[in-house]
């Protein structure tokens, strides 16, 4: 067995697999680990997973569903669920989907951006490229990976606004190209995309036959305008949407989401999702439904955020950190201040007890900056607020 106690060498594992580093936040949550063992009094900026109670009438919802036995759920979810979610597309962004064939329910959307490229990937073809955008969240890629895709990254570089340049891409490329990953407002840089740049790239879908895949788990984290839809430039190209309640709605441990695409789409993720077993469990679809009809808690949930910006952010502009992005969802992507590295720096932050992720955790292009997940209390924010005031 290798030193690193993983992978023995007995077991055939796949390629794709031993080629994959671990999860970078795997780092994060082993050292958080020691400093708490040796007494450190930790604030964690690190991993996005909201720390707010999820309201009241979505926890009593899901207790209220839970029956006596609880069979199988199956892949194309509740019919209530899927009118639920229509109805939030249509209020939110004025879309109008057929819930019966242009949705399905997804267990939460990590699983369902992981497995896009097994269902729509043909590993033998000359178009088996997936294009994803770094710095960025890394499940597309992985599942492309896995899924005997071509990979390629294209940057999100500040001086384009943290968008992909669609010109910087040649006509052989699109035209090698499957799918095209887009993460709008974006995990970890906070930018937001604007409707003439998704209605430019779902152009390109429809002239280069390619699909759209827009991952919008943070739509609803916003503190000025609410950021737009790649559903809102459906009628232009292909293009297939993943949202979630984890973000919106503090419910990552209830594990749901949604795909909204057209039909043709919808059908194969309904053929084959039966497969995998990811259906979100009936008591859980039924929470979901009231998640999804109401707006207050999320309202709620948006002005905790952004008293918590309020904490911090003029304490970081005073030290002089220059704040890209940070437009919306839940981070703060800010410019690693003098020459250390992003992980140097974070490293010097976590001997004072904070926890950032270094910006090169997700991608080359991440290296000069630091992202904050704002999901510490306010509390700890303030406390934070006056270590940063001290050391930075
Ligand atoms: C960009 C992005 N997309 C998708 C997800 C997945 O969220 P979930 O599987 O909880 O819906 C996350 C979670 O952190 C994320 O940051």
């Amino acid at each position: 067995m290798p030193a690193s106690g993983q992978n023995p060498d007995i077991v055939n594992i796949s390629p794709v697999l031993r080629a994959t580093g671990a999860y970078p936040f795997v780092k994060l949550e082993q050292a958080r680990r020691r400093l708490a063992a040796d007494g450190v009094e930790l604030v964690d900026f690190g991993k996005g997973d909201p720390m707010e109670a999820t309201d009241a009438a979505i926890r009593q919802a899901l207790a209220g569903a839970l029956e006596e036995r609880m069979g199988y759920p199956l892949a194309e979810g509740l019919p209530e669920l899927r009118e639920a979610i229509a109805g939030w597309c249509a209020r939110r962004f004025g879309v109008d989907l057929d819930p019966d064939k242009e949705i399905v329910p997804t267990y939460g959307s990590k699983e369902a951006i992981f497995l896009l490229a097994q269902v729509l990937v043909d590993r033998d073809s000359d178009k088996r490229l997936v294009l994803t955008t770094e710095p960025g969240y890394p499940v597309p890629e992985r599942g492309a990976a896995f899924a005997g895709a071509d990979v390629a990254q294209l940057p999100l570089l500040e001086t384009n606004a943290f968008l992909p340049d669609l010109d910087a891409v040649d006509v052989d490329t699109w035209e090698r190209t499957a799918i095209v990953w887009i993460n709008y407002p974006n995990n970890p840089t906070g930018a937001v995309a604007p409707l003439d740049f998704l209605a430019r790239l779902s152009r390109l879908s429809r002239e280069h036959d390619f699909l759209v895949a827009a991952d919008e788990a943070y739509t609803e984290l916003w503190f000025e305008d609410p950021p737009h839809s790649a559903l809102e430039v459906r009628s232009e190209g292909n293009v297939a949407v993943f949202n979630t309640l984890s973000k919106r709605s503090s419910m990552t441990g209830y594990r749901s989401g949604f795909v909204a695409a057209d039909e043709e789409i919808v059908a194969a993720l309904k053929q084959f999702r039966p497969s995998v077993g990811t259906a979100p469990q009936e008591f859980v679809q039924r929470a979901s439904i009231v998640a999804w009809n109401d707006e207050d808690h999320v309202e709620r949930t948006r002005s905790i955020y952004r008293r918590k910006r309020d904490v911090l952010l003029p304490v970081l502009r005073k030290k002089g950190i220059r704040v890209a992005g940070s437009v919306a969802t839940m981070y703060l992507w800010l410019e690693v201040p003098g020459a250390e590295s992003s992980e140097e720096f974070a490293a010097g932050l976590l001997e004072h007890g904070l926890i950032v992720s270094p910006g090169s955790f997700f991608g080359t292009a991440g290296e000069g900056y630091w992202r904050l997940a704002l999901v510490p209390s306010e509390d700890e924010c303030r406390r934070a607020a006056a270590i940063f005031d001290e050391i930075l």
